[in-house]
């Protein structure tokens, strides 16, 4: 009898691919993934805690599930991802309906763990240590008997290229969670994405916390091989449409970057740059090693290199010590970028991150007016921005409709509905769209011409 295995999934894109890559190792165990829990065999919850919201909503689900575990007692539940690995010993004591707790850099070790507790070797498995090369399965050991996906987003696929982080942001558990930074082989990375376009994928996004210092922080892979390098060799991939990559770090950003936008064809002209404040005071004491002046400058000179560039952000809102002054130099920058998206947040104390001590915590209420109005201010900029695409005749990627309407993503990662469409297209085919009308969160179009 096949196994079943339902995996729920919070968080970033990050683990959003760990879960693939989870149910990938798992197919070749003989797992078959469903979409719910009720009668799944294994139970994983892959974990977020970047913010506190994200971690409460992990315990709760945690304690839900206690009951399906007493009426079904041979149900596996795993907890994997970065509570695991930060709170590990607390989901021990607190949760001991909890059989397994997988850290982040341990998710290769699951079909062992796992064949334990089914035989009753253990009755427990625990692993979160931290490892010092990239821990990531080459992928034809991950393809063996499961390839990639189909619909409904077979067409486009994350390929992650590093693990951890090397920044210490005073406020980010990431160093934490994810350990040090490493720097995937190159001839890894390109080897799945060859292996990806080989099986019908057009778009692919190169993942990792901070892509733009590949090769730089590397312990283990050619040190020469910079992240612009990495670009040119997968944008050359033959069939790859569409290459994207997040998350990037201002003070990386080098000019051999920006010209990749001027010069690579099938780079999307999409840039997701996290500013964090607009005041250089937070800055500092956020540890981003980087200005408000250092970051308009190199966004003045990447629109030169790609004028039509759209710029997407994440701003956190209510870092302690932000004082009104702050806070209006961020949306002062706000109004200065306008940016065409961005994530913005409240500040959220988290455990063993240096923020967490600092003096000058902002009231809550505060923080969600600041948010309010950060957040009114970008929505009103982003129907702005869309409202210049009105006439103008943009390409498509379809990822979903039927034969008289469409909805897909321009190279800009802008949302598209369209009509006029009399032809079937498929998730993945391109197609030319006129846009006519804007909303803040997408456009609309009909239809030109389809390829
Ligand atoms: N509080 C609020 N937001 C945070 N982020 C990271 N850590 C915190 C925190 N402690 C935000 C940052 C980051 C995004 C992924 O999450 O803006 O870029
Ligand atoms: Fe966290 Fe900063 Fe690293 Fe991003 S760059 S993951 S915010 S420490």
């Amino acid at each position: 009898m096949p196994k079943s295995l339902y995996i729920k999934t919070f968080g970033c894109q990050m683990n959003e691919r760990d879960s693939e890559i989870i149910e990938q190792l798992l197919a070749q165990e003989g797992y078959i993934a469903t979409a719910e829990p009720e009668g799944a065999d294994v139970i994983l919850i892959n974990t977020c805690s970047i913010r506190e919201k994200a971690e409460q909503k992990v315990f709760s689900l945690l304690g839900s599930l206690r009951t399906e575990k007493q009426r079904n007692p041979a149900l596996l539940l795993g907890v994997t991802g970065c509570v695991a690995q930060q709170e590990g010993e607390q989901i021990r004591d607190r949760m001991p309906h909890v059989d397994l707790i997988v850290g982040t850099q341990q998710i290769y070790r699951l079909p062992e763990m796992l064949e334990r507790l089914q035989q009753r070797v253990t009755s427990k498995e625990i692993a979160t240590n931290m490892e010092t090369s990239f821990t990531i399965p080459p992928f034809q050991k991950l393809l063996a008997d499961a390839p990639p996906s189909p619909a409904p987003h077979g067409f486009k696929r994350f390929v992650t290229i590093m693990q951890g982080c090397d920044n210490f942001c005073s406020y980010c558990v990431v160093p934490g969670t994810r350990g040090r930074e490493i720097s995937r082989p190159l001839a890894d990375i390109l080897e799945e994405v060859e292996i990806l376009v080989q099986h019908g994928v057009r778009e692919v996004t190169l993942l990792g916390q901070n892509v733009n210092s590949y090769g730089t922080t590397n312990q283990v892979a050619e040190r020469e091989v910079s992240f612009p390098h990495l670009l040119r060799r997968v944008a050359a991939i033959k069939g790859l449409q569409r290459l994207r990559f997040t998350t990037s770090h201002p003070k990386d950003l080098s000019t051999e970057l920006m010209r990749c936008f001027a010069e690579i064809e099938n780079l999307c002209p999409h840039f997701h740059l996290p500013v964090q404040s607009g005041s250089n005071a937070v800055l500092r004491r956020m540890n981003r090693k980087y200005t408000v002046e250092s970051y308009l400058e190199k966004v003045a000179r990447l629109k030169q290199y790609r004028p039509d560039i759209a710029l997407a952000t994440d701003i956190i809102v209510g870092f302690p010590g932000e004082t009104e002054a702050d806070f209006q130099a961020t949306m002062d920058l706000l109004n200065r970028v306008r940016f065409h998206g961005s994530f913005s947040f409240k500040y959220s104390d988290r455990p063993h991150t240096r923020s967490a001590d600092f003096a000058g915590k902002i009231p809550e209420e505060e923080k969600s007016r600041r948010l309010a109005m950060f957040q009114e201010r970008q929505d009103q900029i982003c129907w702005e921005r869309n409202n210049e695409y009105i006439g103008k005749e943009v390409e498509i990627m379809v990822e979903s409709g039927n034969h008289t309407e469409i909805k897909g993503r321009t190279p800009t990662n802008h949302i598209v509905h369209c009509t006029g469409v009399e032809e079937a297209l498929t998730p993945g085919d391109l197609a030319i769209v006129l846009i006519d009308q804007a909303g803040k969160h997408s456009l609309r179009g009909r239809l030109k011409a389809q390829h």
